[in-house]
């Protein structure tokens, strides 16, 4: 039986254990599957994603946007495109615009400043999702009105995490979320299951990470090798193993936010459905117009590519309804409830 206390206080040789043996799933899924319907209920958030622009100056080895993939073909949303189709996600009657790009300079403190006063007169939260900014831009776009910021820590592994991003350290990634944290955003970390050289025990640190942070959104999706990147030729994450994390994510900060990933709907055609099965509460739409789309292109066979524009949105509600949940209509905050046990 599966040693439900010693889960929640993420004992780390324990976690490894149960993560590696994997024999634990059933359990694990329905506890999870109750601590959902316990602290965040039944409804399901939507989030419409933006994905204004593919540059991106960093290198990091997984990702198809990297500064040195030269197959792909770059693009930028001008900032009256972008705020034209905030309005019509508004419009839609989603409650959440998540801004996604590249680390991609070309949008200043002011551009990204001006987006955020734009949006907000449309009465949705922020989130931002535009990888590591200097300190005091985070500082500012709070001011403006700035509900949240995703960035995952990709890996809790320093030494996976050095491998995996050329320059730079896990140190300074955990500086840039605690920062975050601290301006009051709802801060969002996660990671990839499935990198290569990634063990058991890597993945219990992961869990351990999102605890200590007290993460308020976790993204957790499979590893998925991209043909135009250094990692062509590893295996990737499988459905399985990125299910137990979800859920085990779930029972360890059992309030957060937690996305059925787009990455795991496109390892599986189900995926998403079973995340929401196993302890996600938040499915995250693809609004991001075309002719755009199609590039970006962080990993191949990613879906949603060539429905028409707002097809995610009645797609999305269908599937948490064919899982028994419910729409959510709110912001979808995280909910800020005492944790009694
Ligand atoms: N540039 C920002 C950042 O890095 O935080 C936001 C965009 S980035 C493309 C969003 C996420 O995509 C990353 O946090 C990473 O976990 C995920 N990602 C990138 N390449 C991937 C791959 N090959 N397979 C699965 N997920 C991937
Ligand atoms: Fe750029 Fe983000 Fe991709 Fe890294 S994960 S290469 S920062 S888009
Ligand atoms: Fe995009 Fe189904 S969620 S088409």
């Amino acid at each position: 039986m599966l040693d439900i206390k010693k889960v929640q206080n993420v004992d780390l040789d324990y976690l490894t254990h149960v993560i590696e043996s994997g024999k634990y799933d059933e359990e694990i899924f329905k506890i999870a599957d109750e601590t959902r319907k316990k602290y965040v209920g039944e409804e399901v958030h939507l989030r419409a994603i933006i994905e204004f622009s593919n540059v991106c100056t960093q290198h990091c080895l997984y990702c198809g946007l990297r500064a040195d993939n030269k197959n792909l073909q770059r693009y930028r949303m001008s900032p009256e495109e972008i705020i034209e189709r905030a309005r019509l996600i508004a419009k839609l009657g989603i409650k959440t615009i998540v801004l996604q790009s590249g680390e991609d300079p070309y949008y200043t403190t002011e551009i990204i400043s001006h987006l955020i006063t734009e949006i907000k007169k449309l009465d949705v939260a922020i989130t931002l999702s535009i990888g590591e900014r200097e300190f005091e831009e985070y500082r500012i776009w709070k001011e403006l009105g700035a509900d949240r910021y995703l960035m995952r820590h990709e890996t809790a592994s320093p030494e996976l995490y050095a491998k995996l991003h050329p320059g730079d350290s896990f140190e300074n990634r955990k500086a840039h979320l605690y920062e975050l944290k601290r301006l009051g955003y709802e801060t969002g970390a996660g990671f990839m299951v499935g990198l290569p050289g990634q063990t058991a025990y890597d993945l219990a640190l992961d869990l351990a990470f999102l605890k200590e942070l007290d993460a308020d959104m976790i993204g957790i999706g499979p590893f998925i090798p991209n043909p135009d990147t250094p990692l062509k030729d590893a295996k990737g994450g499988d459905l399985q193993t990125t299910l137990r994390m979800i859920a085990l994510a779930r029972i360890v900060v059992p309030t957060a936010n937690i996305p059925a990933t787009t990455a795991l709907g496109s390892i599986n055609p189900l995926g998403r459905q079973y995340g929401l099965k196993y302890g996600a509460n938040v499915i995250m739409p693809n609004l991001t117009p075309n002719p755009y789309r199609p590039n970006y292109s962080l990993y191949p066979g990613k879906i949603c590519l060539f429905e028409r524009d707002t097809a995610c949105v009645e797609c999305t509600k269908q599937m948490i309804r064919s899982v028994g949940l419910v729409v959510g209509e709110g912001y979808g905050h995280r909910k800020k409830i005492e944790m009694n046990e």
